[in-house]
């Protein structure tokens, strides 16, 4: 089979595509065809040996992915041959085929596409597990979403509209406004041309915002920080802009306002039970058309280089999906 593989810790351009033998699924695990394999900031990160999981090359990047069980092995009942899926590993979807735990996968209607399937396990369970099991968004609240066109970003920025709240975008730039208020901002603010401190006060009428979604990082997480609303509550999600900023803690203080730390990955091992629940939720979400997980381009795997510099050059709106 085919796989996208870093052989050797680098830029999108050291990526190869290369022969691999298809796996055997052992004991509990099934045999995927994947169908599209969805991108993240991260998997840039992941084959420059930079992000917090550093797996021994040869490795696949993606790690969130939908397709069809081909194969089980010993003891799987959750799914049969034949079922359509949507999963997740830490990284390893790039290829034409995987061989995960059953665990990992949920049957997906057939009403679901694979492109918009792959997207929403990580995606949008990030985002989903950040306000409603971290934030405890409540209707009404206002919600600050940095990166509000990027893949969690436009998650924060749906889902916070399902959840109630009033949905303040923030991007770089006017055409991603437009992107995150055609998909249910309420307001957006320019970043890049505007004081963002300002602007938040600004729009809550000098209150401050509720609820800050932060999956940026760099130099906008200081002064939305600034504008936060007496107690409320800052999302740490993620550092796209490279910088892992600092904060002065008296902000917290005179802010009464607390400041969660996000991280999917820990929580789903923590509570399978809720991740599954808040992964079945978001896929009847999708087939109902109340979230979009709107794909920006679809690329053939040979073309993965493409796909991840587009990712790291800040151009996407949404997901990019691989398609072995
Ligand atoms: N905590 C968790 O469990 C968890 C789970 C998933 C993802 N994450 C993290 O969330 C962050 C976003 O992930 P994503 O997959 O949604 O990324 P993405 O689709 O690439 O979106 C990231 C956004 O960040 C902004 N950005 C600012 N400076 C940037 C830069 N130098 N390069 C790239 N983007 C930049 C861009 O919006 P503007 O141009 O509008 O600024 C972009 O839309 C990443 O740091 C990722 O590791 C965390």
């Amino acid at each position: 089979m085919k796989a996208l593989l870093c052989t050797r810790y680098g830029t999108p351009d050291d990526l190869e595509i290369a022969d691999i033998a298809v796996p055997e699924p052992g004991a509990g695990e099934a045999l995927v065809k994947i169908e599209a394999a969805a991108l993240n900031f991260f998997d840039t990160l992941i084959i420059a040996g930079k992000y917090q999981f550093k797996p021994a090359p040869p490795f696949s990047p993606a790690a969130e992915f939908a397709g069809t069980v081909e194969k089980l092995g010993a003891g799987v009942t959750s799914v049969k041959v034949g079922d359509r899926v949507l999963g997740y590993m830490t990284y390893g979807a790039a290829r034409e085929h995987v061989a995960v735990s059953a665990e990992r996968l949920l049957k997906i209607p057939d009403a679901l596409d694979f492109d918009r399937a792959a997207g929403l396990c990580i995606t949008y369970g990030t985002t989903l597990h950040a306000l409603k099991d971290r934030a405890k968004l409540k209707t009404g609240e206002s919600l600050a979403v940095l990166g509000a066109s990027g893949g969690v970003g436009l998650a924060a920025v749906e889902l916070g509209k399902i959840m109630g709240a009033r949905v303040i975008a923030c991007a770089s730039s006017d055409d991603k406004l437009v992107f995150a208020r055609e998909h249910g901002a309420d307001l957006g603010i320019n970043y890049a041309s505007d004081d963002l401190k300002e602007a938040l006060r600004r729009v809550t009428d000098g209150r401050g915002v509720d609820v800050i979604y932060d999956p940026v990082g760099g130099p906008y997480t200081e002064p939305s920080l600034r504008s936060i609303a007496w107690q409320g509550r800052f999302l740490v999600v993620g550092f796209a802009a490279g910088d892992i900023p600092k904060l002065p803690l008296n902000l917290v203080l005179l802010k009464g306002c607390d400041v969660l730390g996000v991280f999917w990955g820990a929580f789903i091992e923590r509570d399978p039970q809720g991740h599954r629940a808040n992964t079945q939720q978001l896929v009847d979400w999708c087939v109902q058309g109340k979230i979009s997980s709107h794909v920006h381009s679809v690329y053939p795997l040979a073309e993965g280089r493409a796909a991840l510099k587009a990712i790291a050059a800040r151009q996407v709106m949404g997901k990019v999906i691989l398609r072995p």
